[in-house]
């Protein structure tokens, strides 16, 4: 009797130590980032191109015009997308507010951040800039330079006080902040549309991501300690690629996406990777995070219907043969059989992927946003809100 309930009791008790193992064993072992504390990132400074500008190049040159921001917004909003971008649900994550950007001087507050990125921009310097070409001024190195003065100039608008001093950050925020970057599209887009050929745009990669180290390694020396660098994504997906590269069968693949194109891309990810697991040696104090957005913007278009979009490949707001892109730009007005017609929204851009040929629906992004948050595109493979730690343990 006393034995069998002594025996029952161990063996209770040896379930338990085993359930409690498993539960220790699983939280330590397969889950490592459980270990790991949320970081407080007081400030997000932000880097880029159209992929993340949240006002910049419309503050500088004109405003994108509607139907441009209509599904969030209601309203243009400096964003090249119908809604919000990866970076505007990234700060909310935060419960940061949406970044101003550096560059526009009306209703700005950069209390908690501020936005260097422009659409257009390049890494390496532009050949063309608005309005000869296309491309923004503000490439990598002059955001770099914009930085340098905010981080100076702020603190000493700052100490006028009153007004000032509740729309510029506090001192110990740039040590602490978020640096995040998203960058390396219009470099690619640069050559191609400057009339190199694929394989000299490839030769060029090098040089672009050699010149993406040097400013991340001048931000660090600024202070910036955490850094969440998104790779490039599927070029070779997008209606201006697709409709202005006219590819033979052989060149497309299975998603209907420019192959030649995407393979430029991933090189590009490919020496961006090698590149980041050098500065990581060169700057010891940096936690880095590559984050591979290409590859849930692909499965964007590898897969449309199981993620809920459909016609991955047509602009949702453009005109113009099979990828609805060419003749006239979103929001723009064209002539057709004598009458003025405005290029408006498809019917539902909340089950699109691209918005006007270039650039991402809001939907788009928040899938994107969903998949990257949480670390399983990561490497090293930690989650957005722990992107101040180094390594998993
Ligand atoms: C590319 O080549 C075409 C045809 O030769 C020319 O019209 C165009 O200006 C060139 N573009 C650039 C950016 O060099
Ligand atoms: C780009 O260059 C690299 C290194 O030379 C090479 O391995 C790769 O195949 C090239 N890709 C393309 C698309 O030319
Ligand atoms: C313009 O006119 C042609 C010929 O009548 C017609 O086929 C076409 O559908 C018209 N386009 C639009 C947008 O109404």
């Amino acid at each position: 009797m006393h034995t069998k309930e002594y025996s029952l009791s161990m063996i209770k008790s040896a379930l338990h130590l085993s359930c409690f193992c498993i539960l220790v064993c699983c939280g330590t072992v397969l889950n490592p980032v459980f270990a790991l504390e949320n970081c407080e990132f007081p400030a997000i400074f932000n880097f880029g191109d159209s992929n993340s500008d949240t006002g910049g190049l419309a503050a500088a040159f004109n405003w994108t015009p509607p139907p441009y921001g209509e599904t969030f917004f209601h309203r243009p909003a400096g964003r090249f997308s119908d809604g919000r971008l990866i970076i505007d649900f990234i700060a909310r994550s935060f419960d940061i507010p949406f970044l101003s950007a550096y560059l526009n001087s009306l209703g700005s507050n950069f209390k908690k951040g501020a936005n260097f990125a422009t659409a257009a921009s390049t890494i390496t310097p532009p050949r063309f800039i608005i309005p000869v070409g296309g491309f923004s001024p503000f490439y990598l190195d002059v955001q770099y330079w914009q930085f340098t003065q905010f981080k100076y100039r702020s603190q000493s608008i700052k100490k006028i006080g009153g007004i000032y001093k509740d729309l510029m950050p506090n001192k110990e925020y740039f040590g602490k902040a978020l640096y995040t970057f998203d960058i390396g599209q219009n470099d690619l887009g640069q050559g191609f549309f400057g009339n190199m050929s694929v394989d000299e745009v490839n030769a060029s990669v090098p040089n672009m991501v050699n010149s993406f180290s040097k400013n991340i390694k001048n931000i660090y020396k600024l202070g910036a300690r955490s850094f969440w660098i998104h790779n490039t994504g599927p070029i070779g997906c997008l209606p201006y690629i697709l409709a202005n590269f006219p590819l033979t069968e052989a060149q497309m693949d299975s998603a209907g996406c420019a192959r030649p194109y995407n393979e430029v891309a991933q090189y590009f990810n490919y020496k961006l990777k090698e590149a980041i697991v050098q500065l990581r040696k060169d700057l010891p104090l940096a936690a880095i995070t590559y984050v591979d957005v290409y590859s849930v913007k692909y499965s964007l278009f590898a897969e449309p219907k199981k993620y809920g979009f459909e016609l991955p490949l047509v602009a949702c707001c453009g005109l113009g043969g099979r990828y609805n892109y060419g003749s006239a730009e979103c929001g723009g007005s064209i002539i057709v059989n004598g009458s003025h017609i405005i290029v408006g929204s498809c019917e539902d851009p909340s089950v699109r992927v691209n918005w006007d040929g270039v650039h991402y629906t809001e939907a788009a992004s928040k899938f994107i946003f969903d998949k990257i948050s949480t670390g399983a595109y990561s490497d090293p493979a930690i989650p957005l809100r722990m992107a101040c730690h180094k390594k998993l343990d």
